[in-house]
């Protein structure tokens, strides 16, 4: 099924700034073409990752996108950032949003509606029989956004940007007695690598629960120790099991590290693709080169 609200959406913005079909073959994207546009599929298990490097968008696109998608309350919220960097960001984001689910259901990108759960996880407002049992979540860096997509399971997904300043000193309380013995472990110019590690990790698993810093970070935690999958291991209070979750690592670009965790499903194998977009302008397939995962 072709997506019909996105046809002269993509159409305008494809016309900015010359022939952007030409400059994205040079760049090895596929420009989006409406007739490429068809619903994407979302099978049960599949989880789809999109990646957004927050400098790939041209500001003239990124006009367009925001005149195009954004509803009135995040543009009042646009307005409000103090510096640029994350005016962009928070544009990238919302246009990310609403262009990655138009591409599964037939609901046009200005059209979607969010609410938060009690512990401020967004979620699909719009009563759409294909929202039942899919799920996303976003995490972003400076540089990078990255959304996740999958259906019937939980997912959480986490980006760090790995030129940022360590707080190496909140380990003690944040991570787990096995983080903290492996982070001191290492000789000190090691160990910021490591904590990012731990934090993406740790990260990925909470909002995969979606109950934010309400779960003890102390109470779980990753050991890298070896040449095996990483594991997982859980205080017995948070009456979980390394099982019910697969971790992934990986670099969406070569300056941030990310992880996602999804949830086990004993029917639902996984098949995880990666895509590099520029929102309503162009997409192209990437690898999902994982640097550690769980068993
Ligand atoms: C809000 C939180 C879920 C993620 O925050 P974060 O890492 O700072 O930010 P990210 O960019 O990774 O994620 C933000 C996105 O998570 C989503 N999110 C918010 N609450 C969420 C929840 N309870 N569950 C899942 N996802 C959530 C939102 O989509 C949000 O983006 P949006 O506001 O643009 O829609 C929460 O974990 C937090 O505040 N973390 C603070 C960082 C910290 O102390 N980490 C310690 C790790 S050792």
């Amino acid at each position: 099924m072709t997506h019909p609200s996105m046809q002269t959406k993509i159409g305008t913005i494809d016309t900015i700034g010359g022939d952007p079909a030409a400059a994205a073959v040079e760049r090895g994207w596929h420009a989006l073409d409406p007739r490429m546009l068809d619903l994407m599929t979302l099978a049960p298990g599949d989880v789809d990752i999109w990646v957004a490097i927050v400098a790939d968008a041209p500001d003239a696109e990124l006009s367009v996108q925001f005149d195009e998608v954004l509803i009135e309350e995040e543009r009042k919220k646009h307005a409000k950032f103090l510096f640029e960097k994350d005016r962009r960001r928070y544009l990238v984001t919302r246009s990310l949003v609403r262009y990655v689910l138009s591409r599964y259901m037939p609901i046009a990108p200005a059209d979607w509606r969010f609410e938060a759960t009690a512990f401020g996880r967004p979620v699909i407002a719009n009563a759409h029989p294909g929202v039942s049992g899919f799920t996303f979540n976003i995490s972003h860096s400076d540089r990078v956004v990255v959304l996740g997509v999958t259906r019937e399971r939980r997912l959480g997904i986490d980006v760090e940007d790995i030129d940022r300043e360590m707080p190496l000193d909140v380990a003690d309380r944040f991570f787990s007695a096995i983080e903290v013995q492996q982070l001191q472990s290492l000789p000190a110019h090691l160990q910021p690598a490591r904590f990012l590690d731990f934090w993406t990790l740790k990260e990925s698993y909470i909002k995969a629960c979606g109950k934010g810093l309400s779960l003890p970070l102390d109470q779980f935690g990753f050991d890298f120790r070896g040449e095996a999958p990483l594991r997982v291991h859980f205080d017995p209070r948070l009456n979980d099991a390394p099982e019910n979750w697969s971790f992934r690592q990986w670099r969406p670009c070569a300056d941030s590290v990310a992880a996602l965790c999804v949830e086990n499903r004993p029917t639902l194998s996984t098949r995880i693709a990666v895509r590099r977009v520029v929102p309503f302008v162009r997409e192209q397939e990437m690898a999902f080169d994982v640097l550690r995962r769980s068993a």
